[in-house]
């Protein structure tokens, strides 16, 4: 989201001069409020900020367009659709969102008027961000803030501020500036005590994750059972031990012909990372040939598979994800989308950066060391320049990692998902897991709501609003869900919602819309099984975003991690099993001369659909002391449409143009 060249904007701002007086006039609103507490999660309030220190600026500007996204995205992805398939390029993309000229000439003049002169500002080839390297005293100025150094429990400083205000006149074409609530996306989830307390309510064994894991990180619980060496595990054993056999049997996977030319991207954030020792002990036992197999490793904002840290928190994730997703589309070469460096690890937006060149474009032949942010003022930053728009998005991308939507604000929420949209839109299907606690948020952990109607999340673990993941409620990503194989039975027979040590994540969310492709579906659900929850709880309009979209097996995965197999649990594994699914019927489809699928969501809720997935209508996911949603006969908030069915989608995609 860097890049930015000086020249364009000279040229382009050769003139402007009204701005001085009128932002003068304007008075300041605010703009953006952080909604939780940093002390709750685990933050501590280190230091005012120095007013001399440095900060890196970037406004976004305001796009237009994003209210027909979704429009447009039908247009491309709805099976009933004169133009299904024909996906835009990313010129394209950029031009149609690029901000609107008077939204430049505003923001600009704001800035100059208020001292900034304009040889500092830098903007972006796609106009979406200016930038400015600011002493604090002049942001606080600028934003009518107050900057603090905070830090957390791993004594990583971050800087940030708790709300801001923009002149009146700027507001609407400001969409977010950052570092201001946002602090670099870098989240964390509640502190140990919660979720430990949560955990052991429900009587596992499992060992508290996402210790010192990138902040919104959503990584598999294991149940601390090692699967003994003497067993030789085959179909018999899929309700107590998955292993790929179980999956392609579940959801009829058949081997088709390769294309040769396909790509699946799979994103880790570092310092998780995978061991390909731990790989090559899996294929051993359950894909030979694979053994010596490596994922091609993209490393993005100095991402390193490191090895120095070993543990079921730093290999968990990235074994689980690497072993399934290789062996189910063996022999696909999986992109390895490693990002964020050791010491400052990542959010969302940098893998974002790295695949949306109208998300973050150097102009042209500029020296992007030249332009842009890094050096990182802040200390022990990566150092190198920011991985900007390096690699195409590939076909298909599975993300297992998450957050509570209550910690990230809305606009920052919107300007994300609305970026999963555009890469939507450029052919790719991008695909998310939709957290761990049933109906609860990370560690359990549900909401109260203010007097003035705020959403928080309850510092002692108590509330009784349901606390929905992000971005697995952003509707232009398609969300997963977690089923097993009932105790005791055998493939051939229905799952039911994952009920053990982990509870799919699934409701309705407090920032997004309900988009129309989920209409019918969800509103059929709340009409003919209503939840015996008020709309204090969760949000039962029938206007908001329901999730996950589909589920997938997320129970008893046999990996390898560290040296022996383990069994693990969590939508983590049911995000990669689906989208290993997409990336084969991709392949399918690249091998007949079509393109791939991209946004599946409109075509999966359509009607002729339908009879593609395997309906879910037993278990629930429970959490905020409730039993949470039930699974019913068609859509429902804890296994969306239910499981698919590979060959039954195969046959229906490759029927579309
Ligand atoms: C893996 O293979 C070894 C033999 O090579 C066998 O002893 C072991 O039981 C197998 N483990 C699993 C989990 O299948
Ligand atoms: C990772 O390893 C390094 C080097 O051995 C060590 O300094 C650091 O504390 C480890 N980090 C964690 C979270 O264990
Ligand atoms: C709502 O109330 C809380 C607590 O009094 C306050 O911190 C917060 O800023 C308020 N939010 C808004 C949007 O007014
Ligand atoms: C599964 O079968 C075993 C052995 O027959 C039995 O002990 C166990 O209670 C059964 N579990 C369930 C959930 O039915
Ligand atoms: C429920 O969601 C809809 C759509 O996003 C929104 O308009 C409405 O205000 C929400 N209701 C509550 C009580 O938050």
């Amino acid at each position: 989201m860097r890049a930015f060249s000086a020249l364009v904007f000279a040229i382009v701002y050769a003139t402007t001069s009204l701005g001085a007086a009128v932002s003068q006039r304007s008075p300041h609103v605010e703009h953006e409020r952080r909604s939780f507490s940093l002390e709750n999660r685990g933050w501590r309030l280190a230091r005012r900020m120095e007013p001399e220190a440095v900060l890196p600026l970037r406004i976004g500007l305001t796009q237009p367009n994003l209210e027909s996204l979704e429009d447009v995205l039908m247009k491309v992805s709805h099976p009933e659709s004169p133009s299904y398939g024909q996906h835009w390029t990313p010129h394209e993309i950029m031009d149609y969102f690029q901000p609107a000229r008077e939204t430049m000439d505003a923001v600009v003049d704001w800035l100059t008027s208020s001292g900034i002169s304009k040889e500092r500002l830098r903007l972006s080839k796609s106009r979406g961000w200016i930038e400015v390297t600011a002493s604090v005293g002049e942001v606080e100025e600028l934003l009518n803030t107050e900057y603090h150094v905070w830090e957390d429990g791993d004594g990583l400083e971050r800087v940030g501020c708790d709300a801001y205000s923009v002149p009146e006149h700027v507001q609407p074409h400001v969409d977010i500036i950052k570092p201001t609530i946002h602090m670099g996306a870098h989240v964390r989830p509640p502190p140990n005590s919660y979720r430990k307390r949560s955990l052991s309510e429900r009587a596992t064994t499992t060992p508290t994750v996402q210790l010192g894991m990138p902040s919104s990180h959503n990584g598999p619980k294991t149940n601390g059972k090692k699967v003994d060496g003497s067993t030789t595990l085959g179909l018999a054993d899929c309700d107590e031990f998955i292993t790929p056999i179980c999956l392609q049997t579940l959801y009829n996977i058949k081997t088709t012909e390769r294309s040769g030319r396909n790509t699946f991207g799979v994103v880790e954030f570092t310092p998780q990372a995978f061991l390909q020792t731990d790989l090559d002990m899996f294929f051993h036992n359950f894909s030979a040939t694979q053994v010596g197999q490596k994922p091609q490793l993209i490393s993005i904002d100095g991402g390193v598979a490191q090895t120095q840290n070993q543990s079921f928190n730093f290999n968990g994730e990235s074994d689980l994800d690497l072993e399934y997703a290789m062996t189910l589309t063996n022999p696909q070469p999986i992109t390895l989308l490693q990002t964020g460096d050791l010491v400052e690890g990542a959010g969302f937006d940098n893998w974002l950066d790295a695949v949306d060149k109208s998300f973050c474009t150097f102009e042209g032949g500029d020296d992007p060391t030249q332009d842009g942010i890094y050096p990182d003022p802040l200390p022990g930053g990566f150092k190198g320049p920011e991985s900007c728009g390096i690699i195409k998005p590939p076909n298909v991308v599975s993300v297992s990692y998450g957050q509570d939507e209550v910690t990230i604000s809305a606009k920052s929420a919107n300007r994300q998902c609305a970026e999963y949209g555009k890469i939507s839109l450029a052919g790719t299907t991008v695909l998310y897991s939709s957290g761990d606690f049933g109906v609860a948020g990370f560690g359990g952990v549900c909401l109260d709501r203010l007097p003035n109607g705020t959403l928080i999340e309850d510092p002692n673990g108590a509330g009784s609003i349901f606390n929905p993941s992000f971005p697995g409620g952003c509707p232009f990503v398609t969300s997963v869900g977690a089923t097993q194989v009932n105790p005791n039975s055998t493939v051939f027979e229905p799952e039911g919602a994952c009920e053990q040590v982990i509870f799919s994540g699934g409701g309705f969310s407090n920032i997004f819309a309900m988009p129309s492709f989920q209409q019918s579906a969800v509103q059929t659900f709340l009409k003919e099984h209503p939840p015996p929850f008020s709309g204090a709880q969760f949000n039962n309009s029938g206007r908001s975003r329901g999730f996950p979209d589909l589920s997938a097996n997320g129970a008893n995965y046999v990996i390898a991690i560290d040296g022996e197999f383990n069994l693990v649990f969590g939508t983590s594994a049911s995000a990669p099993t689906t989208a290993s699914i997409i990336t084969l019927i991709n392949d399918a489809r690249l091998n007949i001369g079509k393109g791939p699928v991209g946004f599946i969501n409109p075509a999966i809720y359509s009607p002729v659909f339908a009879a593609t997935f395997n309906d879910i209508t037993q278990g629930g996911n429970q959490g905020c002391g409730t039993g949470g949603f039930t699974a019913t006969k068609g859509w429902d908030p804890v296994t969306g449409l239910g499981t698919p069915n590979f060959e039954k989608l195969l046959a229906l995609w490759l029927a579309l143009p």
